[in-house]
């Protein structure tokens, strides 16, 4: 499995478990214990999930050391109001059961309380309880707002992205400052699963359209959080790494991005 380098030397594991829509217990621990015995070792968590208790149950009852594990959680748009900041935090690491968190994520760009939140998380660094803190749905705009203002650049931008949504702006300014770009929702829900330019890659490797879709992110030099909850589609979704998309293959999925959302848009906040 690849990994990046953040741009404080963390290293971050290239592909990671997502765990949006997977609160039912039994489910979610079958889910964790499944990815950790297929390899994944990065898990990308939220407060508003509901599920930070049952990650750190089913970590807690395998043989996996902590260390070897990249976990990130995200503070809540309920919870980034300066004072609620770091109590919730406290309360993630509880259900975590852990000391410390690889990536501390703000998950929303709240225009009425972000910079205070961002201090926050500032604060949570430098006490080394999160080994590096970032931002997601950040665009641009709100990236340089940032950086006028702060001197610590968030390590990472989680974001929508899939080859329907490539966003080669973002990419290229991220790029620029040392921050690494997180796709989310890689899938796009399905809808590119049948598409004949995407089936027609598959084929020439012997990969599903999923695995080609996931693979993309992989060659477009982002990390890929994929979700699932069935032990088929986890297997088939880490087996990526033995194939590499040529130029002409990206050539092709180029064209197939038509800026398509399954997700909100953040373009419009302040
Ligand atoms: N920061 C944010 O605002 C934000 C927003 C959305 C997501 N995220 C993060 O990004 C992670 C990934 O996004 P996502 O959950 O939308 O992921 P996704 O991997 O794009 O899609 C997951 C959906 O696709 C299905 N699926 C998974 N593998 C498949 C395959 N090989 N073939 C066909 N269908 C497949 C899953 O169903 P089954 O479970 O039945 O397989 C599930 O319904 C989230 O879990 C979360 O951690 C962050």
């Amino acid at each position: 499995m690849p990994h990046l380098l953040l741009n404080n030397g963390v290293s971050i594991p290239q592909i990671g478990f997502g765990l949006w829509r997977n609160t039912d217990e039994q489910e979610c621990k079958n889910s964790i214990k499944w990815a950790l015995t297929t390899g994944y070792r990065h898990f990308d968590d939220a407060q508003v999930y509901d599920n930070e208790q049952h990650l750190g149950a089913a970590i807690k009852e395998s043989a996996v050391p902590r260390s070897d594990l990249f976990i990130t959680t995200k503070i809540s748009r309920a919870n980034m109001w300066g004072t609620e900041v770091i109590p919730s935090f406290r309360e993630s690491l509880k259900k975590l059961q852990m000391d410390y968190v690889d990536l501390l994520l703000l998950h929303f760009p709240v225009t009425e309380c972000r910079d205070m939140s961002w201090r926050r998380l500032e604060e949570i660094y430098k006490a080394g309880e999160a080994k590096a803190i970032g931002v997601s749905n950040y665009t641009v705009k709100h990236l340089q707002q940032m950086k006028a203002k702060f001197k610590v650049t968030p390590a990472v931008n989680q974001v929508e992205m899939s080859i329907a949504l490539q966003q080669p702006e973002l990419v290229e300014y991220c790029r620029k400052e040392g921050i690494i770009v997180e796709a989310y929702t890689p899938l796009a829900e399905g809808v590119f699963l049948k598409n004949p330019i995407i089936e027609q890659i598959a084929k020439k490797y012997d990969k599903t359209t999923a695995q080609v879709m996931l693979r993309w992110c992989i060659d477009y030099g982002v990390v890929v959080l994929t979700k699932s909850s069935n032990k088929e589609r986890i297997k088939e979704n880490f087996d990526i790494f033995d194939f590499k998309l040529d130029n002409s293959d990206m050539s092709k999925l180029r064209t197939l991005d038509s800026g398509f959302r399954t997700n909100w848009d953040p373009t419009y906040i302040a």
